[in-house]
């Protein structure tokens, strides 16, 4: 099934420093990335993401997941989206699991970000599983969201080395630096229409499995 969004606007949860979110968004101000940012969502108050988006001018929005049900945070969300416009959700370290009613909402309109090779230590501490597995590489991987954790369509990835004296610390930076790289690419394929879902696969147009 090809995946062609309706516009180019993006709607970013985050739930912490921002620093994918800062990479995508400098990527559209320079030009390399075509895509408009319709609206920054936190369910931290607090978050440092949520801060920047403010400083870059963007529509920040602060919505409560505290005692609140998945499904009722999950609406207000949509809500917020939609007013905005956006046609495909981007998961910038969003720490909450979205419920089904937000999967419908947006379907195969949800992309994440994890820092590990999928479907590798899925969940929290990716870079930790990863060291203490002994693995001589890592990386990251962009997949679209489905009902499974980490579980989804993976679009890219990109593979990083993981070297004998490497901390989480020392480990996570060299991934994140490719984070930045390929979240923005993965989002400018799905935004383009280049993204297929076969099953379990993503076939992408212009250099995939059947040129
Ligand atoms: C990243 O490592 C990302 O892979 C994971 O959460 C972290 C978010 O970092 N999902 P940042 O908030 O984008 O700096």
């Amino acid at each position: 099934m090809k995946i062609q969004p309706a516009n180019r606007r993006l709607g970013i949860l985050l739930s912490g420093r921002g620093s994918n979110f800062e990479a995508i968004a400098d990527r559209i101000v320079s030009g390399t990335l075509d895509a408009e940012i319709g609206v920054v969502i936190s369910n931290v108050e607090s978050a440092r993401g949520l801060e920047r988006a403010r400083v870059r001018g963007l529509n920040a929005v602060y919505i409560p997941s505290h005692n609140r049900s998945r499904e009722e945070f999950d609406r207000e969300a949509i809500d917020v989206l939609r007013k905005h416009n956006v046609s495909i959700v981007v998961l910038a370290g969003f720490m909450r699991i979205l419920s089904s009613v937000f999967l419908e909402a947006f379907p195969d309109g949800i992309l994440n970000i994890h820092p590990a090779l999928l479907p590798s230590f899925p969940g929290a501490d990716a870079q930790l599983k990863a060291l203490e597995h002994g693995v001589k590489f890592s990386g990251c991987t962009v997949h679209f969201v489905n009902e499974a954790l980490d579980g989804g369509p993976i679009i890219l990835q990109a593979v990083v080395p993981v070297a004998d004296d490497d901390t989480v610390e020392t480990l996570s930076a060299r991934i994140l630096k490719e984070e930045h790289r390929i979240y923005s690419e993965a989002i400018e394929l799905v935004l383009s229409g280049k993204c297929e879902i076969h099953g379990r696969r993503v076939v992408i147009s212009s250099r995939g499995l059947r040129g």
